[in-house]
C-alpha cells in the first residue's frame, strides 16, 4: 500500500471482569507490531484498543465484589488495563470504553438507523446462554460433562461451565437477511476473513443458515438503554462491536470515519464469529462499509487448552516482562509461534530464544561492530573501499530481508516477516565471523580491508535497527543513538532500510542490548 493511504487496526475491546493475562497481551503486541510496521511505510495509521463494560458477566462480578458495575470497571481499566500496554510497550493512538458516552452516543444513532429501516422486531428468545462468553447458544456448542462439579450437566465448550437457559423478551435483528450477502462476500475477497482455517469455519458455519440475533436483554439493567423502548439494554456484544466505528467519529465525525474505517479486525479465534458474520452484517445492515479483514489469530494453550481468565491458568504479563524485559516478550511471542496458529510458552524456550536470538545473535553482535569502530577507527564510520562478493552478499540480504519482511506482514505472517530479518542477522554474524576484522586490524596493509568489512557491518546494523524497530522499539532506540541514526528510530521508512548510510561516527552502547539474565524465572 503506498504511503499517504490510511491503516486502521483494532485489537477486541477486553472484558473487564479481571485482570489482564498474556493471552490479551499477545493481541495487543501483534496488533501493536503491525501498527508500527505500517507507520514506518509512512501510512496515515490508527491503533485502537479498549474495554468492553457492559453486561451480565462484569454486572455479576461487581455484585460479587459488593460494588457497582461502573465503579469495579473504572477500578479495573486504571489498575490493570491501561497499565498493560505500558508494560509491554503499546503505542496505541486510543483507548475507548464502552461505558465512554462517545460510544453510547454511537450504538444509539446505530440502533435506532436499523430499527427505522425495519430490521429489528420485538420477539421472545428461549434457549441457551453462556455468561462467560456472553452467548445465546445453540445445542452443538455444548457437550454433557461426564466428571467434575457439573457432572451430567451441559457445558459451554469453551468455558466448560453450565450455561443458563433464557425465556425472556427481546429485540432482534434479521440478520438471516444478510446470509447470502456474507457469502458473496467471503467468495468474493477471500482473504477478507483469514487465516484459511478460520475461514472454512466461518463459511462452513454460515452455510448451515443464520438465525435472527436478539439483541436486547430485559432481565437485567447494566448497559445501553435501547433508545425506543428503556425497559431492555442493548445485548452486550452488540454494543460492544460498535466501539470499532464508535472511536473513529461514526455519527459524530464523518470526515475522521471516512479517513479511518475500515479496520483491519485483529481477534482471537474464539471471538471469529461475532467478527465475521455478526459484525458485517450489522455493518450491510446499516450500508456501511465492512471491515478490511479479520484475522482471528490461535490461542496460548495451557495443558493443551486455551489460556484464560475463567479457568485461572492466565499468567500475568509483567511475571515475564519483570526479568526480561517488554521488548523480550514481544519478540518471543511474534517469533516461537506462527501467527495464526495456537502456541504453548514455555520459560525455557523463552530463556533459549532469548540468549541465542535476542543476545547471542543480535546484541552481541551490535556491541562487538560498534566496539571495533571505536577502537579502530576512533568511532568514526570508514568509508569502504573496493567491494568482494562477501560484502556484496550482505548487501543483497539487507534488500532481500527488507522485501521478504514487509510482504510477510501483507499477509499478516509476523514470523515469517522476523525469520527473514534474523536472515541478515545471521548473514552478518558470520561475515564478521568469516572477516575476522580483528585480525586485519593488526597490519596497516589490510586497513582498507577493515575499513569496508567495518563500513558494511555498520550498514547492515543500521537495516536492522529499522526492521527491527517495530518489534523491538527499545533496544533498536538504543542502537540507533549509538550508530549516530538521525531522526527517531520509530520514523525509519521501512523501504528505505536497506539504504541506509548512517552520519558518519558511533557513540557507545550504554551496556549491552540484552543483559545476560542470572535468574531465568522459573
Ligand atoms: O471476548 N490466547 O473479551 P475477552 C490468545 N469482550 N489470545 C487470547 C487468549 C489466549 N489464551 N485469551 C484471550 C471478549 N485472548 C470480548 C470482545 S470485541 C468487540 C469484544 C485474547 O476479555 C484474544 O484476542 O474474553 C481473544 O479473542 C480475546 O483476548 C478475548 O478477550
Ligand atoms: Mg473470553
Amino acid at each position: 500500500m503506498p504511503a499517504g493511504e490510511s491503516f486502521y487496526i483494532a485489537t477486541p475491546i477486553f472484558y473487564v471482569n479481571d485482570v489482564p493475562h498474556i493471552g490479551h497481551a499477545y493481541t495487543e503486541v501483534a496488533a501493536d507490531v503491525l501498527a508500527r510496521w505500517h507507520r514506518q511505510r509512512g501510512e496515515d495509521t490508527w491503533l485502537l484498543t479498549g474495554t468492553d463494560e457492559h453486561g451480565q458477566k462484569i454486572l455479576r462480578t461487581a455484585v460479587a465484589n459488593d460494588t457497582t458495575p461502573q465503579a469495579w470497571a473504572d477500578e479495573l481499566v486504571e489498575s490493570a488495563w491501561k497499565p498493560l500496554l505500558k508494560t509491554i510497550d503499546i503505542r496505541n493512538d486510543d483507548f475507548i470504553r464502552t461505558t465512554d458516552e462517545r460510544h453510547e452516543k454511537a450504538v444509539v444513532t446505530f440502533l435506532q438507523n436499523l430499527y427505522d429501516k425495519g430490521l429489528i422486531y420485538s420477539g421472545e428468545y428461549e434457549g441457551y446462554y453462556c455468561v462467560g462468553c456472553e452467548e445465546y447458544k445453540q445445542q452443538d456448542d455444548l457437550v454433557e460433562t461426564e466428571t467434575g462439579d457439573y457432572a451430567g450437566q451441559l457445558v459451554c465448550k469453551i468455558h466448560s461451565r453450565p450455561v443458563e437457559i433464557l425465556k425472556e423478551k427481546n429485540y432482534f435483528f434479521r440478520m438471516s437477511d444478510f446470509e447470502q450477502r456474507l457469502l458473496d462476500l467471503y467468495e468474493s475477497q477471500p482473504d477478507f476473513v483469514q487465516p484459511e482455517s478460520v475461514r472454512n469455519e466461518i463459511v462452513q458455519f454460515v452455510k448451515q443458515g443464520l438465525s435472527d440475533l436478539s439483541i436486547s436483554r430485559s432481565s437485567f439493567d447494566w448497559g445501553i438503554k435501547v433508545p425506543w423502548d428503556e425497559s431492555h439494554v442493548v445485548y452486550v456484544w452488540f454494543d460492544a462491536l460498535l466501539n470499532y466505528i464508535a472511536a473513529v467519529g461514526y455519527g459524530s465525525d464523518d470526515a475522521e470515519f471516512e479517513r479511518r474505517w475500515p479496520a483491519v479486525q485483529l481477534v482471537g479465534k474464539d471471538i471469529a464469529r461475532f467478527h465475521a458474520v455478526i459484525w458485517p452484517a450489522m455493518l450491510m445492515a446499516a450500508e456501511l462499509p465492512v471491515p478490511r479483514n479479520v484475522f482471528g489469530h490461535g490461542w496460548l494453550l495451557v495443558g493443551g487448552e486455551k489460556m484464560s481468565k475463567s479457568k485461572l491458568t492466565g499468567i500475568a504479563p509483567n511475571q515475564i516482562t519483570d526479568t526480561f524485559g517488554s521488548d523480550a516478550f514481544r519478540y518471543y511471542f511474534m517469533r516461537a509461534i506462527n501467527f495464526g496458529q495456537d502456541g504453548s510458552f514455555s520459560w525455557e524456550d523463552l530463556s533459549a530464544r532469548y540468549q541465542a536470538e535476542l543476545a547471542n545473535g543480535f546484541g552481541n553482535l551490535a556491541s562487538r561492530v560498534i566496539a571495533m569502530v571505536q577502537r579502530y577507527f576512533d568511532g568514526q564510520v570508514p568509508e569502504p573501499g573496493e567491494l568482494t562478493d562477501a560484502d556484496r552478499r550482505v548487501r543483497i540480504t539487507e534488500q532481500a530481508s527488507t522485501d521478504a519482511a514487509d510482504s510477510a506482514i501483507d499477509r499478516f505472517a509476523i514470523h515469517e516477516s522476523l525469520a527473514s530479518i534474523w536472515n541478515l542477522v545471521d548473514e552478518l554474524n558470520g561475515y564478521i565471523t568469516e572477516q575476522e576484522p580483528w585480525n586485519l586490524a593488526k597490519s596497516e596493509e589490510t586497513r582498507e580491508r577493515l575499513a569496508t568489512v567495518l563500513h558494511t557491518a555498520y550498514r547492515g546494523l543500521g537495516t536492522l535497527a529499522v526492521l527491527l524497530s517495530p518489534v523491538l522499539p527499545q533496544a533498536t532506540a538504543k542502537l540507533w543513538t549509538a550508530l549516530g541514526g538521525e531522526g527517531g528510530i520509530d520514523e525509519q521508512v521501512i523501504s528505505e532500510a536497506a539504504k541506509w548510510r548512517g552520519s558518519g561516527s558511533v557513540t557507545g552502547l550504554d551496556g549491552t542490548l540484552f543483559p545476560r539474565i542470572e535468574q531465568p524465572a522459573a
